[in-house]
């Protein structure tokens, strides 16, 4: 798949097939992710393997957050897998934060390019990614599962492997968010 083509293909999955993935198919992942564009040649990022027994913690973290602690019925409890379970392989990108605020922000960007191009090689393998951040991303137990030392902040979750289902993002014409000076 060329390069334009797999960005066009590209689309976030919110659930997923229980289909391994590859470690050599991840390897191939993290190296797109390491060529990046970075400003200062800081490399900022940070790869995150998560394997079998702190993925089923996250995977009973993310069901706690989203039920509220609430009794979880069968069909419930299926979708929630679906989503949280069932991706062949998460990827957790953190940053380490500089002090200076200017840095953090060129590290921030050359993070999330990192995110980008991990799920652009997910997509040319044939596979499906989605970056996700919010609560589970935040919540201190995290932190300490993937045993995140300090000065490092999660950028974003990126799950990998078979969608179940893709949703349709309609998107304005790029014309629409482009400006021309003459
Ligand atoms: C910084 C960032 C954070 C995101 N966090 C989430 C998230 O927490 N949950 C989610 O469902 N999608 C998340 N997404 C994925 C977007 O929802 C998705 O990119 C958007 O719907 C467009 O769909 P597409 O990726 O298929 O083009 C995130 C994307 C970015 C760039």
């Amino acid at each position: 798949m060329d390069t334009l083509a797999a960005m066009r293909a590209r689309r976030t999955a919110h659930r997923w097939q229980p289909t391994p993935v590859d470690d050599a198919v991840v390897e191939r992942c993290l190296e797109a992710a390491h060529q990046a564009p970075c400003h200062k040649h800081t490399w900022p990022w940070r790869f995150t393997l998560v394997g079998p027994r702190a993925r089923a913690r996250v995977t009973a973290l993310a069901i706690e957050l989203k039920t509220g602690g609430r009794p979880v019925h069968d069909k419930q409890r299926a979708f929630l897998v679906s989503q949280f379970g069932n991706p062949g392989a998460l990827v957790v990108v953190s940053q380490v934060v500089a002090e200076d605020a200017e840095r953090a922000r060129e590290d921030y960007a050359a993070c999330a390019c990192a995110i980008e191009n991990m799920m652009l090689a997910a997509t040319a393998q044939g596979l499906h990614a989605k970056w996700s951040t919010g609560g589970l991303t935040r919540h201190p137990e995290v932190r300490t599962l993937l045993a995140l030392p300090d000065g490092e902040e999660v950028v974003g979750f990126v799950w990998l492997g078979e969608a179940l289902e893709l949703p349709s993002v309609s998107r304005p014409p790029v014309a629409e968010v482009t400006r021309s000076v003459p």
